[in-house]
């Protein structure tokens, strides 16, 4: 039995993540999609309101679990029992961030592997930064995030005449 773990911040979960949570979750038998619990960054949507967005969004994928940590990513690989941590690359300009992420995680768990899904070219552009700022400066953002998500940025958002 293979169990992958997929971290992330989630704030919000967009169209990107779940095509990066489909991918993997076709290639192991679990995917756990974990959702950091960072003290120092409060962020826009609570974790609960995060988790149950991911699990919305995620709903049609039977072996997923969302859940939350909170520490080292390598704590929770091991309580976990997972040695695969999937990231998603969109952009060469990931690829730095990434690299230090993945090697910084091989130096304290050598046993974990880091796994990279390219995403598909219709979601390089998206972050869940920049559907925040679009959203609420009155841009379209339907399409680029789950129902739900876009449902809760209504509710977040002061509501402009044009969403
Ligand atoms: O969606 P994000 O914000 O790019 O995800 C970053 C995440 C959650 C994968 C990363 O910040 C993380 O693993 N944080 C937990 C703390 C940790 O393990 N740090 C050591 C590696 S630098």
């Amino acid at each position: 039995m293979m169990r992958a773990v997929y971290p992330g911040s989630f704030d919000p979960v967009t169209n990107g993540h779940v095509y990066i949570a489909e991918r993997a979750a076709a290639l192991f038998d679990e995917l756990v999609v974990a959702v950091l619990v960072n003290a120092s960054k409060q962020g826009t949507f609570s974790i609960d309101e995060r988790k149950s967005m991911a699990r919305e969004a995620l709903g049609h994928l039977p072996h997923v679990q969302v859940l939350s940590f909170e520490g080292l990513l390598v704590d929770f690989m091991r309580q976990q029992q997972s040695r695969v941590i999937i990231r998603g690359l969109r952009a060469l300009s990931d690829f730095e961030y990434e690299f230090q992420l993945a090697q910084m995680n091989r130096q304290l768990a050598p046993e974990v592997e880091t796994l990279f899904i390219v995403t598909e070219a219709r979601y390089s552009y998206l972050s869940s930064r920049s559907v925040k700022e679009v959203f609420h400066f009155g841009g379209s953002v339907q399409s680029m995030v789950p129902p739900g998500v876009y449902r809760r940025l209504r509710e977040h958002f002061p509501p402009r005449e044009f969403h």
